[in-house]
């Protein structure tokens, strides 16, 4: 099926030539089209331009875009959206003055989703699951990366993969998994830290990369979780089964998580609500790209990430969502992307710019995914009627996205 999309008010994130990334300065360029076109056949773009050197195009369906923006669906990097149940309890409890750390140490957190998904079987984990799918999809989201993490146990962590690979069999939007076998300490090894590490070393890894469930490995590098020497010790493992690291760090704490990511090759980091120089110093030198995740930052009410400094310093950035039941129940990227304009000072042209073709690159699908380019994966939001692309992230809260299209296929 072939279809026309005329009178697009704005065509924006158009690149001619496949770039993979943007950095520091060009974050703040987002190359556009004004009154223009663009054209789908089957799941693929394969050509756009002015309306005003539009050719006798033939298309089985034509939509008029007259009065609203086109743009690349969004990248989400980092989520967690498989998981049971919820944890609003927690977030009262965090009302009433715990912190998260509190939570965590009276054995809340990581480790009540964890008792949770042992309890719910792989099938309702799934349509949870897949709930969670959907709705992320109506919101604009076209590529998602999902997690493991909430197993801690070999049967747990397959559980979730399993989860994870049928999700992307069943929906049509990009899916990339990763291994967080390594995200909080199960009980039973409170005192043992190290027999967990082997256990995730020598059984968890081998058994995930050999039945290809993951892509990406990942480790929650923080103080009273993982520290360094048993980070780099899972990442080198990882790597060893080809699996890529990809990693949580600088969230509440910076100590060396960033260099230690950036020496694995790590395809990117993730959180950095604190950053040093040194953490922005041994960046310039990487292809290791830095991942924001404001929501987490506002429903936390921790510090949001330094993006002023990141790609003042020349850096790229992407932003993500972190979608997970403790730190951001939100999967939103619309959200991800005003918080960022509003509390990060990033420019909506910088934002959209990490929230697509950054957010690409920091799930390794920048080739045919995060920007308007022949031969990429027709994966679009189509705008309400709006007055122009700031309005998105600036009438935060509001939909305004009138339809989405993953590959070619109007959702
Ligand atoms: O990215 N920080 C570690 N992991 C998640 C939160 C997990 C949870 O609280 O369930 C995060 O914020
Ligand atoms: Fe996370």
């Amino acid at each position: 099926m072939s279809i026309l999309i005329k009178n697009i008010k704005e065509l924006l994130q158009v690149r001619d030539t496949n770039i993979s990334v943007v950095k520091g300065k060009d974050m703040k360029i987002l190359p556009s089209i004004k009154n223009a076109y663009l054209l789908i056949d089957h799941d693929t773009i394969v050509d756009y331009g002015s309306m005003d050197t539009i050719q006798d195009l033939n298309a089985e369906k034509v939509i008029d875009a007259t009065g609203k923006i086109v743009l690349p669906t969004w990248c989400d990097s980092h989520t967690h959206i498989v998981y049971a149940g919820n944890r609003e309890q927690e977030f009262v409890d965090r009302i009433n003055g715990l912190s998260y750390e509190d939570i965590a140490n009276r054995g809340g957190g990581i480790l009540n989703s964890a008792e949770k998904l042992q309890n719910t079987s792989e099938e309702n984990l799934y349509l949870q699951s897949a709930e969670r799918l959907k709705k992320v999809i109506s919101l604009g989201t076209g590529a998602i990366e999902i997690k493991s993490g909430y197993g801690l146990t070999i049967d747990g962590e397959l559980k979730m993969l399993r989860v994870i690979k049928r999700l992307k069999k069943e929906f049509p939007v990009k899916v990339r998994a990763t291994l967080l076998a390594a995200h909080a300490i199960p009980k039973e090894f409170k005192d043992n830290k190290t027999a967990f590490v082997n256990l995730v070393i020598d059984k968890m890894i081998p058994e995930v990369a050999k039945e290809k469930l993951a892509t990406y490995i990942d480790v929650f590098c923080e103080k009273g979780y993982f520290d360094l020497e048993d980070t780099e010790r899972i990442l080198k493992a990882g790597k060893e089964h080809g699996l890529i690291p990809k990693i949580h760090v600088n969230q509440f704490n910076a100590f060396g998580g960033v260099d230690v990511g950036v020496k694995h090759q790590a395809l990117s980091v993730d959180h950095l609500e604190e950053m040093n120089q040194d953490d922005i110093d041994v960046l310039k030198n990487s292809d290791t790209m830095p991942v924001a995740l404001p929501s987490c930052s506002y429903f936390l009410s921790i510090p949001y990430t330094p993006a002023r400094q990141i790609i003042d310093a020349g850096l790229p950035l992407a932003l993500a969502t972190d979608y997970n039941p403790g730190s951001t129940p939100s999967g939103n990227m619309n959200f991800v992307i005003s918080t960022a304009c509003i509390k990060m000072k990033m420019t909506p042209e910088e934002a959209i710019n990490a929230a697509t073709i950054n957010g690409a690159y920091a799930m390794g699908i920048e080739n045919m995914y995060g920007s308007i380019t022949k031969g990429k994966k027709a994966n679009l939001i189509i705008t309400k009627q709006i007055p122009s692309y700031g309005f998105l992230p600036y009438a935060f809260g509001d939909n305004n996205i009138d339809q989405v299209i993953i590959n070619g296929q109007t959702i």
